[in-house]
């Protein structure tokens, strides 16, 4: 039992002392929805405000405490205002807050540490070109690698997410922006990603049928397909469902890479910086990407992003071949000089891995007790649990896993979906919570199950209690469950799976 003047989180976590939206959520929720566009997403999936959040637990206006398993989607894989995160920024507050492309301190030292920690032998020839978004520095790396092999053409996957951009370019006007820019005539070629659970070249969940077809593609020359770049591919698919390729994948695509002069893009922005229990995603199968695209947790939470790329690509890039005015941000520089090093001090990689099989054990077991769950998948702490209509058939059950979202949000349990029919529940805990906290969202997983399933082989579930709230400041002893407050969600209980 860690001592709770040692966590980094809120101890009592969860606690739920109103049902969520309570009182003061909705007044600022109905703020927002004034002022604020529709378009906003996750307030509708987490209808909260947020006060305060620590280590891997955040606060509602109202008091409620919860455990965060979405980590910002991946971006706090450090957690909330890590002590060593924080202090570097708050020394950094002192120095300078913006300063375009010229060196600091700070600059250096990030540099020095990114470089260092890169997968393989790029961290011995490695160049970097910051971005803001994700986005940006995925398209940066197409772009790059257009330019470097004056083709125009990448491969994607189904199921990939890269991000949304794409578009400002067209409207830029200067001639020498719409020549580096991949956006403005680049053709992508679209290509299942192997997925073991439901295949759709290779039935046996490998990926020997598909690299066959992409030989097809660059080899023949009726395929219809001109003249590619690169191949771009996020190691483990993240908003595409958490789907683990097959093992002989990416060392496969790394040699089809090579065999046709590609340029292998990794996108390393959602499975990067120790989510999986490695640096990289890529360190895995020991494959070197050429170009590596990073963002989310590389800032604790302040934007930054950025392309590594092999510094033999190209001799020179133009000056402004890629430009943003926000570019490497002091603050987030900062920030990422400690995120890099607190990933490489100690063993939170290996811990990562060892405590991320047996959280994907412990939900396997829960699984093998629930028809609606088809699979746990993953790696380290990037865990999928896909939910299935039924299971021979593998039909996605989206509702079920939104179900689960709102029901363990009344839990105290932040936990979000992806997939292509938002029908995988992804566990994204901040590597750095509590064993505690860890059991506890486990054993709130569970009750959320009981609540909306027919445990198989198990009695069906008592009717929804209706517990009196726990008390402030209550402190919740290991291994209990939170009342349970008004049903959040329509689910009729105990209807079991066709
Ligand atoms: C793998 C991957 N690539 C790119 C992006 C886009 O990043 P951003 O939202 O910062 O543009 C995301 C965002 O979730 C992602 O998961």
């Amino acid at each position: 039992m860690t001592a709770p003047e040692e966590w980094l989180s809120f101890p009592d976590a969860p606690r739920v002392l109103h049902p969520p939206p309570g009182p003061r959520s909705r007044e600022l929720l109905a703020a927002q929805q004034k002022l604020e566009t529709d378009a906003v997403v996750y307030p509708r999936h987490f209808p909260i405000a947020i006060a305060e959040a620590r280590g891997s637990t955040v606060e509602d206006v109202d008091g409620n405490r919860y455990i965060d398993w979405v980590s910002g989607i991946s971006v706090l894989n450090l957690g909330h205002r890590h002590p060593r995160v924080q202090a570097a920024v708050e020394r950094q507050l002192n120095r300078v807050w913006h300063a375009l492309e010229l060196p600091t301190e700070a600059r250096i030292e990030f540099l020095e540490e990114l470089v260092g920690s890169l997968p393989g032998h790029l961290r011995h020839h490695a160049k970097v070109l910051f971005t803001v978004t994700g986005g940006d520095a995925v398209e940066t790396a197409v772009s790059l690698a257009e330019f470097a092999r004056k083709r125009k053409g990448t491969v994607a996957f189904s199921g990939a997410y890269h991000g949304v951009h794409g578009g400002a370019v067209n409207l830029t006007s200067g001639r020498k922006f719409h020549e580096t820019s991949a956006f403005r005539g680049g053709t992508v070629v679209r290509v299942p990603f192997p997925d073991p659970y439901r295949p759709t070249l290779d039935p046996d969940g490998g990926c020997a049928n598909l690299l066959r077809y992409l030989e097809h593609l660059v080899a023949d020359p009726y395929s219809g397909v001109d003249g590619l770049a690169a191949v771009v591919v996020e190691p483990i698919l993240g908003e595409g469902g958490y789907v683990v390729p097959p093992e002989e994948f990416l060392p496969s695509l790394r040699e089809f890479c090579d065999r046709h002069d590609l340029l292998l893009i990794a996108d390393e922005i959602q499975s990067g910086l120790g989510r999986t229990g490695k640096m990289w995603a890529v360190d895995h199968a020991g494959v070197t990407p050429d170009i590596v695209c990073i963002a989310k947790t590389i800032g604790g939470g302040i934007p930054l992003s950025l392309v590594a790329y092999r510094d033999d690509l190209v001799p020179e890039l133009p000056a402004g071949f890629h430009i943003g005015t926000f570019r490497a941000n002091p603050l987030a520089l900062a920030a990422g000089t400690e995120v890099l090093r607190l990933l490489k001090g100690g063993d939170l990689l290996e811990r990562t891995a060892r405590r991320g099989e047996r959280t994907k054990q412990r939900f396997a077991e829960l699984a093998s007790s629930h028809l609606s769950i088809g699979e746990v998948r993953g790696r380290g702490f990037m865990i999928g649990v896909d939910f299935v209509k039924d299971a021979p058939g593998r039909t996605p059950w989206g509702d079920r896993a939104k179900a689960m979202r709102r029901e363990l949000l009344h839990r105290g349990v932040l936990m979000h979906t992806c997939g292509p029919f938002d029908n995988v529940l992804r566990f994204m805990a901040p590597l750095v919570i509590e064993d505690e906290l860890l059991d506890r969202g486990l054993e709130v997983f569970d009750a959320s199950l009981a609540a909306l399933d027919v445990p198989h082989g198990r009695a069906p579930p008592v009717p929804r209690p209706t517990a009196p709230m726990a008390g402030p400041g209550l402190v919740r002893p290991s291994g209990i469950v939170p009342p349970i407050h008004p049903a959040p969600s329509p689910a009729p209980p105990g209807r079991e799976l066709p």
